[in-house]
């Protein structure tokens, strides 16, 4: 960043020099600003290819105007999210210049849509908000236990015994709605555990095979599908079929997490299976079961991401990415299998933890806050500089178990951890400083964060006691309230 002096407003309407950039890197920034923006020659802001690096830019604003130098549309888009940050609160724009580019290609949050249903119109609001602190991946949890989320024309009691779901045509307007923001959808079906939506419209699928329901709350259950009986490949296929063409974006996401082998253990199929492939235990099951996944997601075109639990498959692909949620151990054991790593340990990057000990939200992965988030050193899974390029980025992920209002909850779940984990994904490590960030985020960019509409939760205020004296203080324009009677204030 090189300030100068002065200053320059945005004109009531912007106009832009698309140059050689496709005209949709411009729809955010539209949206942003109400409309008022026009393609035009000779703009006030005139966008121009160069060689820089993926998903970077210049921003160059003069008085006479902005110029913005991208190789790719995405560095566009983020240079303008730069812009209506600048100016959210309605201030002209410094005289700067800007060169900015991501220190990770892979800046994501993981969104359970299953515990909780976000609307389609919740879901966007969940991606402008991501795309404002330039996060570029959404990882759509569809299904899990609780409910199954996508409408699904070949098996359609999936959708059915759930009832609340996504047509195909919501998921085609919020994946459009994520492109023009420079963001990648990877959606997740969850298999072979956390499956009983599926299990619920499909009882065959289970080992057993018996009628049963919907989970009405979080946990690991021990119904999960059968690999022992080719009726169920033959079901994830047809369904794979469906559901990869509905996503445009190559990566697709099947989980692997949290199956227990219970039910495989007695299961007369499962036992056949490991006799007649010469199994030793239920865990080679699994590795079957998660190889045979990725060839069939292979098949479909799509390259596989599973959680952790999957990293140990002997024979997984290459391209296959692991998402290491369970700890930094698990992402290093991960790259050291020659694997390619989205860091995303619970207790870094779980936002659905609580931020303090009074707030709302899990502990399983203890108090996750700001500060915590902005720990994480992705990098400090490796020492190696070869498999420290099997590092491809940060994940958040808002689980929703405890999400009973998703449109007002996710924000203040979300806000300001996010824009914590957003710089560890974005900025080089030896930049990074914690005091640095607190003093910008109390300083400016909670204010933006409010102008922008985001609600965010706010650091607890300091209390001091002193010769009988309690007093608190917090953040300037923030209001503190109390009661003296165990009341809520
Ligand atoms: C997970 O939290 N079970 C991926
Ligand atoms: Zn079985």
């Amino acid at each position: 960043v090189h300030m100068q002096e002065g200053s320059v407003k945005l004109p009531e309407t912007v106009t832009v020099s698309l140059g050689d950039f496709a005209p949709w890197c411009l729809e955010a920034f539209a949206a942003r600003l109400d409309g008022h923006v026009e393609i035009a020659e000779n703009g006030f802001i005139t966008l121009k290819k160069a060689d820089i690096a993926k998903e970077g830019y210049k921003l160059t604003v003069t008085k006479d105007g902005i110029t913005v130098e991208a190789a790719d549309e995405s560095g566009a888009v983020w240079a303008l999210t730069t812009v209506t940050e600048l100016t959210a609160e309605g201030e002209a724009l410094p005289i700067v210049t800007i060169e900015d580019a991501p220190h990770y290609g892979h800046r994501g949050l993981s969104l359970d849509c299953s515990r909780h249903f976000f609307t389609a119109d919740e879901v966007k609001k969940v991606i402008d908000q991501m795309t404002r602190v330039k996060l570029n991946v959404l990882h759509w949890h569809l299904v899990d236990d609780q409910g199954w989320r996508i409408e699904c024309k070949t098996l359609p009691l999936l959708h059915e015994t759930t009832g609340t779901y996504y047509t195909q045509e919501e998921i085609r307007s919020v994946i459009e709605y994520a492109r023009v923001r420079g963001m990648e959808i990877i959606p997740e079906i969850d298999m072979p555990g956390h499956t009983r939506s599926m299990i619920a419209a499909y009882p065959h699928l289970s080992c057993f095979g018996e009628k049963t329901e919907l989970c009405q709350f979080g946990g690991i259950f021990e119904k999960i599908l059968c690999p022992g009986k080719d009726e169920t490949f033959e079901f994830i296929e047809k369904l794979l079929t469906e559901v990869c063409a509905l996503f445009p974006d190559d990566r697709f996401h099947i989980g692997g997490d949290e199956a227990p082998k219970t039910e495989w253990k007695k299961c007369p199929h499962c036992q056949a299976l490991m006799k007649k492939q010469g199994m030793k235990s239920p865990q080679e099951i699994f590795s079957y079961f998660v190889l045979r996944l990725e060839k069939i997601a292979h098949e479909e075109g799509k390259r596989c991401m599973f959680w952790d639990e999957a990293s140990a498959t002997n024979g997984l692909s290459a391209g296959t990415v692991i998402s290491g949620w369970h700890d930094l151990k698990a992402c290093t054991e991960t790259v050291d299998r020659g694997l390619p790593v989205i860091v995303m340990p619970a207790s870094y990057c779980y936002i659905d933890m609580k931020q303090n000990a009074f707030d709302r939200g899990h502990t399983w992965a203890w108090l996750v806050d700001t500060r915590r988030v902005y720990a994480l050193d992705p990098a400090s899974v490796t020492a190696s500089a070869e498999k420290s390029k099997l590092v491809r980025g940060v994940e958040g992920a808002l689980w929703a178990e405890l999400l009973d209002h998703p449109d007002r909850i996710a924000e203040y779940q979300a806000y300001p951890r996010l824009c914590a984990l957003a710089e560890v994904g974005w900025s080089r490590p030896e930049v990074r400083d914690w005091n640095d960030f607190y003093v910008r985020l109390t300083g400016t960019h909670l204010a933006r964060l409010d102008a922008m509409g985001i609600g965010f939760h706010l650091f607890a205020p300091e209390i001091k006691y002193d010769h009988g004296v309690i007093s608190a203080a917090s953040l300037p324009h923030a209001t503190i309230r109390y009661t003296a009677d165990d009341t809520d204030p």
